[in-house]
């Protein structure tokens, strides 16, 4: 059984007063629908994440201390500690109460140079410092139309998995965000992207073996909304959602946790 998975990914949004202020509206607007009721187990229920900016983390991550929702940053630095003006460490996410981190997100591998060997040492530290790291894979619009998305994405799903033992594969979550759907209002279609889904999980299988690949859980990113996240939660092989633009307004977020509550029935008869 496979939790579903939301995510709010913030990138450079929010103060902390800001995000305060949202997170007050966001338990207001949804608290009451995603925490654990009577005897239903917490695992049944979707765990939500939200990953603001690195100075907003420790003001929201006690903010949400209680509710079950979780917190996360958007990048770390492979190194613990040290001279990396500008960097932040994994262990330093973890004080700040976070439980998640983002990795290889196309906005950081496009617009810093992250490689899959990077992401990889990300990955590897991310474990070892006690973060559940979120894998960012997905093509270009260029390679989509050149038909090479199965093989940069497994290339990408290789380099996530380079560092990290069978066991720890299996904690892994891989967030599929076709480049070209990333903030454009053009998501892809939920039938392409169960189909990249279904390769991920596929290559995880390749890799670690045991059934890991129907045990990671997959996210799918990339103009998610309100109104086409459904799409996305009826196909099985998609766990959940990495969203961004419509994570910034906590109505918005709490329809697409709604919506995949909604499509998720396993949620309510698993016990
Ligand atoms: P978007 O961003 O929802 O604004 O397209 C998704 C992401 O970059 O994770």
């Amino acid at each position: 059984m496979r939790r579903p998975l939301i995510v709010a990914n913030w990138k450079m949004n929010k103060t902390i007063d800001e995000a305060l202020l949202y997170i007050g509206a966001f338990i207001a607007e949804i608290l009451e629908e995603i925490s654990v009721k009577g005897s239903v187990p917490a695992r049944t229920w979707p765990e939500v994440v939200i990953a603001p900016p690195a100075p907003a983390l420790a003001a929201v991550s006690a903010a949400l201390t209680g509710t079950g929702i979780l917190s996360g940053a958007q990048n770390i630095h492979w190194e613990r500690k040290g001279a990396f003006t500008g960097e932040i460490s994994g262990e330093m996410v973890k004080a700040a109460g976070g439980t998640y981190v983002i990795l290889g997100h196309s906005e950081r591998r496009t617009g810093w140079g992250e490689s899959d060997e990077i992401v990889a040492k990300k990955t590897r530290a991310a474990l070892d410092q006690g973060l559940l790291p979120i894998v960012c894979v997905g093509e270009t619009l260029d390679e989509r139309e050149a038909g090479t998305t199965q093989e940069k994405v497994s290339r990408q799903v290789r380099g996530g998995l380079a560092l990290v033992s069978p066991e720890e594969a299996e904690r892994l979550v891989i967030a599929y965000e076709p480049v070209w759907a990333i903030g454009t209002g053009r998501e892809a279609q939920p039938k392409d992207a169960e189909e990249v889904s279904l390769l991920i999980r596929a290559v995880v299988d390749e890799i670690v073996g045991r059934g890991s690949g129907s045990k990671v859980r997959v996210l799918y990113g990339g103009s998610v909304t309100p109104e086409n996240v459904g799409g996305f939660m009826a196909r099985p092989s998609i766990d959940g959602t990495l969203v961004g633009g419509k994570s910034l307004d906590p109505a918005a977020f709490s329809s697409i946790i709604r919506e995949t509550l909604r499509k998720k029935p396993l949620l309510k008869t698993e016990d």
